[in-house]
């Protein structure tokens, strides 16, 4: 018998593994600059969070939810996205008395998608949340987060921001039933699936791919149309303050999200580098989803991104090797090496120590690991106590004792 990954799902190892610690060292630094606090909530809920906040007629609620039963007859679901388990934790554990309360969470989410390239049942979100202001800037410095972020990992990207405005919630529903009213009159010109979102989910029919139904979006209502003189003001805030910090974006009237919870700001970051699983980042607005929840009547504004997606764009070069290999000739020179594989280790070095005792298999080893030096011990570096070491980007090689390595090193 033989197992491999279940379907969707994949071991991260290597290379991509290396990407993901940088993504995560990354991540980290930036909600430090931005007062963003970590948390880290279990990988499995109550069905109830997530059924209705989400949307009943949501994909992911009607098709993509691990859900099930355990021995108590509870309903549990692993985790699908982050902000409500995010919400329900700050709730739980009283972090909104202090707001606004910054969040911010790396972990793997779960959906019964359909695999495809950059899209898996099993994946990894980063999310950052921002519980308990109504003030613009925070969507912005979102924005301006999730900006330098793509632009530190993904330079060569080309990552493009779409925004859109959704309203307030009774704008929302008014617009629905708008939306609603106008694909009834298209319904044979639908493709099947949007047909059976006419009634439940017209905003979905939106942002669908399918060519049957692109010319009758193009003449459906757009939400700006209904949006309330506040609403605008908003969105034009929102507009102004982008312009202001030089961030380009486009705006994108059909934009508006798969999930239930948003209302005015939303917003994407998407490639053109990926295929159709092209968003990279996710998120906006969605004042009112804390009290569905439980908690006070406070707004909040936050975003997710796939770390997968971001992993998949990210070059190799961004990965540095700084380790530095032991081409020992034989093994009589051991004792010898062990006194620089401790001056190194002892000065945080990384090492590493290829057991062949051959000077063309470890060179070898060092060229396939791609690693910054390697330090040579031979016969006459035995006998001098001296060590070569050889820069293994630019070809460079010194003789040098114990104490020049490591200064030679600290300044290479
Ligand atoms: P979302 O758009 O469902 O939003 O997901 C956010 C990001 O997660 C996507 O843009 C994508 O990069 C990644 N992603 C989603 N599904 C998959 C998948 N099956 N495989 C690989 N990557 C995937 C949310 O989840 C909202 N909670 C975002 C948010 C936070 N809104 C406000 N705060």
């Amino acid at each position: 018998m033989s197992f491999k990954p279940t379907r969707g799902t994949h071991d991260l190892f290597g290379k991509n593994k290396d990407k993901h610690n940088a993504i995560i060292k990354k991540v980290s630094s930036l909600a430090e600059i931005f007062s963003f606090k970590e948390i880290e909530t279990p990988v499995f809920e109550t069905t109830e969070l997530f059924a209705k906040p989400l949307g009943e007629f949501s994909d992911v609620v009607l098709k993509e939810m691990y859900s099930f039963v355990d021995k108590n007859e509870d309903s549990l679901t692993l985790r699908p996205e982050y902000t409500t388990p995010m919400i329900r934790a700050a709730i739980s554990n009283n972090l909104l008395n202090n707001l606004p309360c910054k969040l911010f969470g790396i972990g793997p989410m779960f959906r019964r998608e359909r695999p495809q390239k950059g899209r898996y049942r099993q994946f990894n979100q980063i999310n950052f949340e921002n519980l308990g202001t109504e003030d613009i800037f925070a969507d912005v410095e979102l924005i301006i987060l999730a900006h330098k972020l793509l632009e530190d990992l993904i330079p060569n990207a080309k990552c493009m921001l779409y925004i859109n405005s959704l309203g307030d919630k009774s704008t929302l529903d008014n617009y629905k039933k708008e939306l609603t009213n106008f694909f009834i009159n298209f319904k044979n010109d639908l493709s099947i699936s949007s047909k059976q979102k006419i009634e439940t989910n017209p905003l979905r029919i939106l942002d669908s791919k399918d060519k049957l139904d692109q010319s009758v979006i193009e003449s459906a209502p757009l939400i700006i149309n209904f949006l309330s003189k506040e609403a605008l003001k908003k969105y034009d805030e929102l507009k102004n303050l982008l312009n202001n910090f030089n961030i380009k974006f486009e705006e994108k009237n059909s934009l508006v999200r798969g999930l239930d919870y948003y209302c005015h700001t939303v917003f994407e970051f998407k490639t053109e580098s990926l295929g159709s699983q092209d968003t990279i980042i996710g998120g906006g607005r969605y004042d009112g989803l804390i009290k569905i929840l439980g908690g006070k009547d406070i707004p909040g504004v936050g975003w997710a991104g796939g770390v997968e997606r971001i992993i998949m764009l990210m070059a190799d070069s961004l990965i540095k090797n700084e380790t530095i290999h032991f081409a020992i000739l034989n093994e009589s020179y051991k004792s010898h090496a062990l006194l620089a594989l401790k001056a190194l280790t002892d000065n945080k070095f990384l090492t590493y120590w290829n057991y062949k005792y051959n000077l063309k298999k470890s060179l070898a080893k060092s060229n396939e690991l791609k690693a910054s030096h390697i330090i040579i011990i031979g016969e006459e570096e035995y006998k001098k106590k001296k060590y070569t070491i050889k820069n293994l980007n630019d070809g460079k090689q010194k003789s040098l004792n114990l104490n020049e390595i490591i200064t030679y090193l600290k300044h290479d």
